[in-house]
C-alpha cells in the first residue's frame, strides 16, 4: 500500500507498506520516503522530518528539500542505499550477513593475518560484521572500534550479544571522512564493501591512514564487476528488464571501476606496498529461490519495487524467479561472488 501526498512542486512524501507479490513469500515491511523530481529517497534520521510521519503525509517545506539535497551530496550512497531504514538494516543482518558478509569477513581477516592484542578499526562496520570476527581474533587483550554513518545499522550491531573471550567493541557514528577517531591509534584498519559508497574515496583512505599507528596496515574489500557476482547479477537483470529506473541502485555496490583503480586510489592516498588480491567465494541460499527473493528486502531496490504498480511487481518477481532458476542446485541457490581486496602499509 502506498500513501502519497502531491503538490505543484515535484516533491512528494510517501508512506509505504509493502507485501511483495511473490509466490509463497510473505514479505511485509514499511518505510517512509520522499521523491524529489522523481528521485526516490528514503527518509533519513539526519534530516528533521519529525513532523512528518508516514501516516500524516504532509508536504515538505522547501527548506527541508534543500537539506535533503545537501545531505545527498554529503553522503549520497548511504542514503540511496537505504541503510537509514530500519527494515532494510534488519533484513541485511538477517539474510546477507550470515550468507555473504561473514564468510567474506573471515577471508579478509585471514588475508590480513590479525594478531592477538591488536587494536582494530572497522570502517563502515554496518551491523558489526567484520568488527565482531576481528574481536574474536585479537582476543581480550585487543580492542576494536566500528564506525558507520548509519545509526540504524549501529543499533543492530549494538544489540548483538557480547562475545566470550573477545576484545571489547565500541561502535561510533561517523562518516568515513572525517573519521571520528584520533590519529595514530590502530594497528589495523578494515573496510569491507564500504569504499564504493563513500563520496570522498581518496579522502576516506587518507583518513584510514591518519588513524593508523606507524607500520599499521589497511585491508579493504570492494566487489568486482557485477558479472562476477552471479546472484546479484540475476537481481540486476530482473530490475533492468522490469524496473529500469532502479538499475543504478542495484548496481551501486558493483560500480567500482576496476581492481587496478582500487590499487591506484590506495597509492594516491599515500599507502605503500599495496598488494592487490582477487578472491572468489560461493554464496548459498540454502532454502532456495524463495529465500533468495526474501533477501531482496536487504537491498536498496526494495522500496522502489514496493512502489511499482502490481502488474510490474508481478513481472519483476517472475523475472527474478526465472533468472535465479539457472543457479539452483539441489534446491539451493548457489552463486559465485568475487571481490577485489587490497592490503597495504601506511
Ligand atoms: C554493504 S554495507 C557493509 C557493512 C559491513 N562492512 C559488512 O561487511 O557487513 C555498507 C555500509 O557502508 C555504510 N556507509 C555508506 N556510506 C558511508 C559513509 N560515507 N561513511 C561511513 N559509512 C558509510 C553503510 O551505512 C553500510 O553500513
Amino acid at each position: 500500500m502506498v500513501t502519497r501526498t502531491e503538490s505543484a512542486t515535484p516533491t512528494a512524501l510517501y508512506n509505504v507498506t509493502w507485501n511483495f507479490i511473490s509466490e509463497d513469500v510473505p514479505i511485509c515491511r514499511s518505510a517512509t520516503y520522499i521523491t524529489i523530481h522523481n528521485d526516490l529517497l528514503p527518509m533519513s534520521p539526519y534530516v528533521d522530518f519529525s513532523a512528518h510521519n508516514g501516516v500524516k503525509s504532509e508536504m515538505l517545506p522547501s527548506r527541508n528539500v534543500d537539506s535533503v539535497q545537501a545531505l545527498r551530496s554529503r553522503s549520497t550512497n548511504a542514503v540511496d542505499f537505504q541503510f537509514t531504514n530500519v527494515s532494510v538494516a534488519e533484513a541485511y543482518n538477517e539474510f546477507l550477513v550470515p550468507r555473504v558478509f561473514e564468510p567474506w569477513a573471515e577471508l579478509l581477516l585471514d588475508e590480513v593475518n590479525l594478531q592477538r592484542g591488536e587494536t582494530v578499526l572497522d570502517v563502515a562496520t554496518g551491523p558489526g560484521t567484520v568488527a565482531r570476527l576481528a574481536a574474536e581474533r585479537v582476543g581480550v587483550q585487543g580492542r576494536v572500534v566500528g564506525t558507520d554513518i548509519a545509526p540504524l545499522m549501529l543499533e543492530v550491531a549494538r544489540a548483538k550479544p557480547p562475545l566470550p573471550n573477545a576484545a571489547p567493541i565500541e561502535y561510533l557514528e561517523s562518516p568515513a571522512a572525517p573519521l571520528a577517531v584520533p590519529s595514530g591509534t590502530f594497528n589495523t584498519v578494515l573496510c569491507q564493501q564500504g569504499l564504493q559508497f563513500f563520496p570522498e574515496r581518496v579522502g576516506a583512505l587518507r583518513e584510514m591512514r591518519r588513524v593508523l599507528k606507524p607500520n599499521g596496515r589497511v585491508a579493504i574489500a570492494v566487489w568486482a564487476e557485477l558479472e562476477c557476482n552471479q546472484i546479484f547479477a540475476t537481481y540486476c537483470a530482473a530490475v533492468r528488464a522490469t524496473a529500469p529506473q532502479l538499475t543504478s541502485l542495484i548496481m551501486a555496490p558493483f560500480s567500482w571501476p576496476s581492481a587496478r583503480a582500487l590499487k591506484r586510489v590506495a597509492e594516491e592516498a599515500g599507502f605503500r606496498q599495496v598488494q592487490l588480491l582477487t578472491r572468489t567465494l560461493p554464496i548459498v541460499f540454502e532454502e532456495g529461490i524463495d529465500q533468495a527473493i526474501r533477501s531482496l528486502t536487504a537491498t536498496p531496490v526494495t522500496v522502489g519495487v514496493a512502489a511499482l504498480a502490481p502488474d510490474l511487481q508481478e513481472a519483476f518477481f517472475a523475472r527474478v524467479r526465472r533468472e535465479l532458476g539457472s543457479l539452483v542446485r539441489d534446491g539451493k541457490v548457489v552463486g559465485e561472488t568475487t571481490s577485489n581486496i587490497i592490503i597495504a602499509n601506511c
